[in-house]
Protein backbone atom coordinates (compact mmCIF):
# COMPACT_ATOMS: atom_id res chain seq x y z
CA UNK A 1 0.00 0.00 0.00
CA UNK A 2 1.07 3.58 -1.00
CA UNK A 3 1.71 5.58 2.02
CA UNK A 4 0.00 9.13 2.21
CA UNK A 5 2.39 12.15 0.64
CA UNK A 6 3.16 14.30 3.12
CA UNK A 7 1.42 17.96 3.25
CA UNK A 8 3.43 20.73 4.10
CA UNK A 9 1.43 22.68 6.48
CA UNK A 10 1.98 26.10 5.06
CA UNK A 11 1.90 26.56 1.79
CA UNK A 12 1.90 30.49 0.82
CA UNK A 13 2.91 30.59 -2.76
CA UNK A 14 0.51 32.41 -5.60
CA UNK A 15 0.40 30.23 -9.33
CA UNK A 16 -0.01 33.86 -10.76
CA UNK A 17 3.17 35.56 -9.87
CA UNK A 18 4.72 33.60 -12.06
CA UNK A 19 3.01 34.71 -15.14
CA UNK A 20 2.94 38.82 -13.65
CA UNK A 21 6.45 38.35 -12.84
CA UNK A 22 7.03 36.86 -16.70
CA UNK A 23 5.04 39.54 -18.39
CA UNK A 24 6.30 42.74 -16.00
CA UNK A 25 9.93 41.62 -17.00
CA UNK A 26 9.65 40.62 -20.24
CA UNK A 27 8.44 44.91 -20.96
CA UNK A 28 11.37 45.81 -19.08
CA UNK A 29 13.98 47.19 -22.11
CA UNK A 30 16.74 44.84 -19.90
CA UNK A 31 14.18 42.10 -20.12
CA UNK A 32 14.96 40.16 -17.15
CA UNK A 33 13.17 37.10 -15.01
CA UNK A 34 13.80 36.73 -11.09
CA UNK A 35 15.72 33.58 -10.73
CA UNK A 36 13.51 32.19 -8.35
CA UNK A 37 11.54 31.03 -10.88
CA UNK A 38 14.24 28.40 -11.94
CA UNK A 39 13.10 25.89 -9.08
CA UNK A 40 10.17 24.38 -10.69
CA UNK A 41 10.39 20.28 -10.00
CA UNK A 42 12.79 20.31 -13.08
CA UNK A 43 14.66 23.08 -12.45
CA UNK A 44 15.50 21.98 -8.87
CA UNK A 45 16.48 18.59 -9.70
CA UNK A 46 19.04 20.04 -12.77
CA UNK A 47 20.73 22.53 -9.77
CA UNK A 48 20.95 19.41 -7.64
CA UNK A 49 22.93 18.26 -10.77
CA UNK A 50 24.93 21.68 -10.92
CA UNK A 51 26.10 21.33 -7.71
CA UNK A 52 27.90 17.81 -8.41
CA UNK A 53 29.63 18.76 -11.33
CA UNK A 54 34.18 19.90 -11.21
CA UNK A 55 33.23 23.33 -12.13
CA UNK A 56 30.53 24.26 -9.61
CA UNK A 57 33.05 24.54 -6.38
CA UNK A 58 30.42 26.38 -4.43
CA UNK A 59 28.11 23.62 -2.46
CA UNK A 60 32.01 21.34 -2.39
CA UNK A 61 33.55 24.07 -0.97
CA UNK A 62 31.05 25.34 1.64
CA UNK A 63 30.23 21.56 2.65
CA UNK A 64 33.79 21.48 3.65
CA UNK A 65 33.83 24.65 5.25
CA UNK A 66 30.61 22.85 6.97
CA UNK A 67 31.91 20.09 8.00
CA UNK A 68 35.24 20.93 9.43
CA UNK A 69 33.76 24.08 11.71
CA UNK A 70 30.09 22.46 12.49
CA UNK A 71 30.73 21.78 16.15
CA UNK A 72 32.09 25.12 16.41
CA UNK A 73 29.41 26.69 14.40
CA UNK A 74 26.51 25.55 16.86
CA UNK A 75 28.46 25.73 20.02
CA UNK A 76 28.41 29.89 19.26
CA UNK A 77 24.89 29.49 17.87
CA UNK A 78 23.90 27.86 21.53
CA UNK A 79 21.72 25.15 21.87
CA UNK A 80 18.77 24.49 21.88
CA UNK A 81 17.61 26.71 19.19
CA UNK A 82 15.27 27.06 16.43
CA UNK A 83 17.53 26.24 13.07
CA UNK A 84 15.41 28.48 9.76
CA UNK A 85 16.43 27.58 6.75
CA UNK A 86 15.90 30.15 3.53
CA UNK A 87 15.49 28.28 0.58
CA UNK A 88 16.78 24.68 1.66
CA UNK A 89 15.93 22.49 -1.27
CA UNK A 90 17.19 19.58 -0.88
CA UNK A 91 19.11 20.64 1.97
CA UNK A 92 22.26 18.40 1.72
CA UNK A 93 24.29 20.65 4.13
CA UNK A 94 21.53 21.35 6.70
CA UNK A 95 22.57 17.40 8.26
CA UNK A 96 26.17 18.66 8.93
CA UNK A 97 24.39 20.94 11.56
CA UNK A 98 21.91 18.96 12.98
CA UNK A 99 24.22 15.95 13.85
CA UNK A 100 25.14 18.65 16.66
CA UNK A 101 21.44 19.57 17.69
CA UNK A 102 20.07 18.58 20.53
CA UNK A 103 16.58 16.54 21.02
CA UNK A 104 14.89 20.15 22.01
CA UNK A 105 15.68 21.80 19.01
CA UNK A 106 13.57 22.63 16.15
CA UNK A 107 14.44 22.84 11.96
CA UNK A 108 11.79 24.79 9.86
CA UNK A 109 12.69 24.43 6.13
CA UNK A 110 11.34 27.02 4.34
CA UNK A 111 11.60 26.75 0.06
CA UNK A 112 9.01 27.66 -2.90
CA UNK A 113 9.68 24.71 -4.45
CA UNK A 114 6.65 22.31 -2.94
CA UNK A 115 7.36 18.29 -4.44
CA UNK A 116 11.37 18.65 -3.51
CA UNK A 117 10.52 20.21 -0.15
CA UNK A 118 7.86 17.22 0.78
CA UNK A 119 11.00 15.20 -0.08
CA UNK A 120 13.39 16.88 1.73
CA UNK A 121 11.11 17.03 4.70
CA UNK A 122 10.96 13.54 5.02
CA UNK A 123 14.20 12.60 4.37
CA UNK A 124 15.32 14.83 7.46
CA UNK A 125 12.32 13.53 9.36
CA UNK A 126 13.48 10.03 9.19
CA UNK A 127 17.55 10.90 9.91
CA UNK A 128 16.86 12.87 12.69
CA UNK A 129 13.61 11.22 14.22
CA UNK A 130 14.68 13.20 17.56
CA UNK A 131 14.48 16.43 16.21
CA UNK A 132 11.46 18.63 14.91
CA UNK A 133 10.90 19.18 11.79
CA UNK A 134 8.71 21.17 9.70
CA UNK A 135 8.32 22.72 6.64
CA UNK A 136 6.93 26.09 5.00
CA UNK A 137 6.28 26.43 1.24
CA UNK A 138 7.17 29.80 0.71
CA UNK A 139 9.16 32.49 -0.71
CA UNK A 140 11.49 33.65 2.63
CA UNK A 141 11.72 36.98 1.13
CA UNK A 142 7.54 37.32 1.74
CA UNK A 143 7.69 36.12 4.93
CA UNK A 144 5.84 38.50 7.88
CA UNK A 145 7.04 36.65 10.63
CA UNK A 146 9.54 33.79 11.43
CA UNK A 147 7.35 30.45 10.99
CA UNK A 148 7.98 29.00 14.21
CA UNK A 149 5.48 27.07 16.64
CA UNK A 150 3.63 28.75 18.69
CA UNK A 151 5.35 29.40 22.17
CA UNK A 152 8.61 28.67 20.61
CA UNK A 153 10.89 30.18 23.09
CA UNK A 154 13.82 28.73 21.53
CA UNK A 155 17.34 30.60 20.20
CA UNK A 156 15.98 31.39 16.97
CA UNK A 157 19.09 31.28 14.09
CA UNK A 158 18.54 31.47 10.30
CA UNK A 159 20.79 29.76 8.29
CA UNK A 160 20.79 30.64 4.74
CA UNK A 161 23.61 28.79 2.87
CA UNK A 162 24.62 28.91 -1.16
CA UNK A 163 25.49 32.09 -1.52
CA UNK A 164 21.76 32.73 -2.27
CA UNK A 165 22.51 36.16 -0.96
CA UNK A 166 24.17 36.80 -3.87
CA UNK A 167 21.15 36.83 -6.01
CA UNK A 168 20.63 39.81 -4.87
CA UNK A 169 22.29 43.27 -5.92
CA UNK A 170 23.92 44.38 -2.71
CA UNK A 171 21.00 47.07 -2.22
CA UNK A 172 18.38 44.47 -2.22
CA UNK A 173 20.70 42.41 -0.18
CA UNK A 174 21.02 44.66 2.38
CA UNK A 175 16.96 45.45 2.25
CA UNK A 176 17.11 41.53 2.46
CA UNK A 177 19.64 41.18 5.42
CA UNK A 178 17.53 44.04 7.61
CA UNK A 179 14.23 42.51 7.31
CA UNK A 180 16.03 39.32 8.37
CA UNK A 181 17.31 40.94 11.68
CA UNK A 182 13.62 42.29 12.41
CA UNK A 183 12.24 38.69 11.83
CA UNK A 184 14.77 36.94 14.15
CA UNK A 185 14.37 40.02 16.77
CA UNK A 186 16.96 40.81 19.03
CA UNK A 187 19.73 38.11 19.99
CA UNK A 188 18.39 36.40 16.57
CA UNK A 189 21.80 35.03 14.76
CA UNK A 190 21.85 34.07 11.01
CA UNK A 191 24.46 31.85 9.63
CA UNK A 192 25.32 32.63 6.33
CA UNK A 193 26.90 31.37 3.23
CA UNK A 194 28.76 33.54 0.70
CA UNK A 195 30.82 32.86 -2.39
CA UNK A 196 34.11 35.11 -2.88
CA UNK A 197 35.55 37.36 -5.57
CA UNK A 198 38.02 35.11 -7.26
CA UNK A 199 39.66 34.83 -10.93
CA UNK A 200 36.84 34.80 -13.38
CA UNK A 201 38.38 31.86 -15.16
CA UNK A 202 36.94 29.61 -12.25
CA UNK A 203 33.76 31.81 -11.88
CA UNK A 204 32.96 31.51 -16.01
CA UNK A 205 33.58 27.90 -15.91
CA UNK A 206 31.58 27.21 -12.87
CA UNK A 207 28.73 28.67 -14.69
CA UNK A 208 29.37 27.45 -17.65
CA UNK A 209 30.17 23.31 -16.68
CA UNK A 210 30.91 21.06 -19.54
CA UNK A 211 28.61 18.71 -19.48
CA UNK A 212 25.62 21.48 -20.37
CA UNK A 213 24.04 21.56 -16.85
CA UNK A 214 24.10 25.26 -16.17
CA UNK A 215 22.83 25.66 -19.59
CA UNK A 216 19.77 23.60 -19.46
CA UNK A 217 19.09 25.10 -16.17
CA UNK A 218 18.96 28.29 -17.62
CA UNK A 219 16.53 26.88 -20.66
CA UNK A 220 14.29 24.90 -18.24
CA UNK A 221 12.37 28.51 -17.34
CA UNK A 222 11.77 28.63 -21.00
CA UNK A 223 10.17 25.41 -20.92
CA UNK A 224 8.80 26.24 -17.59
CA UNK A 225 7.16 29.30 -19.45
CA UNK A 226 5.51 26.95 -22.15
CA UNK A 227 4.62 24.39 -19.22
CA UNK A 228 3.09 27.05 -17.10
CA UNK A 229 2.12 30.03 -18.69
CA UNK A 230 1.02 28.18 -22.23
CA UNK A 231 3.59 30.66 -23.80
CA UNK A 232 4.71 30.11 -27.28
CA UNK A 233 8.11 30.28 -27.73
CA UNK A 234 10.60 29.37 -30.78
CA UNK A 235 12.12 26.26 -30.28
CA UNK A 236 16.00 26.84 -29.87
CA UNK A 237 15.21 29.86 -30.12
CA UNK A 238 17.52 30.99 -27.27
CA UNK A 239 21.51 30.19 -25.96
CA UNK A 240 22.43 30.19 -22.80
CA UNK A 241 25.27 32.89 -21.72
CA UNK A 242 26.57 33.46 -18.50
CA UNK A 243 29.94 35.09 -17.96
CA UNK A 244 31.67 36.95 -14.94
CA UNK A 245 31.40 40.89 -14.99
CA UNK A 246 33.94 42.16 -12.85
CA UNK A 247 33.35 46.17 -12.92
CA UNK A 248 29.95 45.08 -10.68
CA UNK A 249 31.26 41.82 -8.61
CA UNK A 250 28.79 39.51 -10.25
CA UNK A 251 28.26 36.37 -12.59
CA UNK A 252 25.20 37.70 -14.64
CA UNK A 253 23.12 34.96 -16.70
CA UNK A 254 21.24 35.45 -19.90
CA UNK A 255 19.18 33.94 -22.24
CA UNK A 256 19.98 35.23 -26.15
CA UNK A 257 17.62 35.42 -28.93
CA UNK A 258 19.46 33.61 -31.93
CA UNK A 259 17.40 35.59 -34.53
CA UNK A 260 14.29 37.63 -34.41
CA UNK A 261 11.55 36.22 -33.04
CA UNK A 262 8.41 37.00 -31.28
CA UNK A 263 7.32 35.24 -27.83
CA UNK A 264 3.31 35.58 -26.91
CA UNK A 265 1.67 35.00 -23.33
CA UNK A 266 -1.55 35.01 -22.91
CA UNK A 267 -2.37 37.21 -25.72
CA UNK A 268 0.68 39.55 -24.95
CA UNK A 269 3.60 40.02 -28.06
CA UNK A 270 6.81 40.56 -27.09
CA UNK A 271 9.31 41.12 -29.82
CA UNK A 272 12.61 39.93 -29.46
CA UNK A 273 15.80 41.01 -31.51
CA UNK A 274 18.63 39.02 -32.39
CA UNK A 275 21.31 38.94 -29.52
CA UNK A 276 19.54 40.94 -27.74
CA UNK A 277 19.00 38.70 -23.67
CA UNK A 278 16.69 37.93 -20.99
CA UNK A 279 18.80 38.38 -18.05
CA UNK A 280 17.90 36.01 -15.65
CA UNK A 281 20.55 35.71 -12.75
CA UNK A 282 23.32 37.45 -11.11
CA UNK A 283 25.27 36.05 -8.63
CA UNK A 284 27.27 38.53 -6.80
CA UNK A 285 30.89 37.50 -5.20
CA UNK A 286 32.16 39.32 -2.22
CA UNK A 287 35.38 39.96 -0.39
CA UNK A 288 34.84 38.43 3.34
CA UNK A 289 35.07 42.39 4.46
CA UNK A 290 32.92 43.22 1.88
CA UNK A 291 30.32 41.24 2.70
CA UNK A 292 30.87 42.14 6.24
CA UNK A 293 30.61 46.00 5.36
CA UNK A 294 27.15 44.92 4.12
CA UNK A 295 26.15 43.22 6.65
CA UNK A 296 26.74 45.78 9.32
CA UNK A 297 25.22 48.23 7.52
CA UNK A 298 21.84 46.19 7.50
CA UNK A 299 21.84 45.88 11.17
CA UNK A 300 24.70 43.05 12.17
CA UNK A 301 27.34 42.47 14.24
CA UNK A 302 29.33 39.75 12.95
CA UNK A 303 30.67 37.08 15.35
CA UNK A 304 32.62 34.95 13.01
CA UNK A 305 33.81 33.85 9.74
CA UNK A 306 35.29 30.65 8.43
CA UNK A 307 36.59 30.21 5.03
CA UNK A 308 38.39 27.51 2.96
CA UNK A 309 42.26 27.26 2.24
CA UNK A 310 41.49 28.59 -1.07
CA UNK A 311 39.83 31.66 0.21
CA UNK A 312 36.99 30.53 -2.93
CA UNK A 313 33.34 30.56 -0.32
CA UNK A 314 32.52 32.08 3.27
CA UNK A 315 30.41 31.46 5.84
CA UNK A 316 29.78 34.33 8.76
CA UNK A 317 27.92 34.39 11.49
CA UNK A 318 25.92 37.30 12.13
CA UNK A 319 24.37 38.66 15.38
CA UNK A 320 21.53 41.10 15.55
CA UNK A 321 23.56 44.37 16.54
C1 LIG B 1 21.84 28.82 -5.76
C2 LIG B 1 21.72 31.08 -6.41
C3 LIG B 1 23.65 30.27 -5.31
O1 LIG B 1 23.98 31.73 -8.17
O2 LIG B 1 25.46 30.17 -8.07
C4 LIG B 1 23.93 27.85 -10.19
C5 LIG B 1 22.34 29.24 -8.71
N1 LIG B 1 22.94 29.51 -11.10
N2 LIG B 1 24.32 27.93 -11.47
C6 LIG B 1 24.32 30.57 -7.97
C7 LIG B 1 23.05 28.87 -9.96
C8 LIG B 1 23.72 28.92 -12.03
C9 LIG B 1 23.25 29.55 -7.58
N3 LIG B 1 22.60 29.94 -6.30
Amino acid sequence: MQTESRKIPVDIVDSEDFRLDVCAGLRQRQRSIPPKYFYDAQGSALFDQICETAEYYLTRTETTILDEHSAEMVGLIGQPCALVEFGCGSAVKTPLLLRHLDSSSVCVLIDICKPQLEQTEARLAAQFPNIKILAVCADYTQLQALPLPISCDLRPVIFFPGSTIGNYTPEEAQHLLRKAAKLIGPNGSMLIGVDCKKNPTVLNAAYNDKAGLTKAFNLNLLARMERELGAEIEPDGFTHYAYYNPALGRVEMHLVSRFDQVIRISGEEFWIGEGESMHTENSYKYWPDEFQDLAKSAGWDIEMFWTDADKFFSIHLLRVS
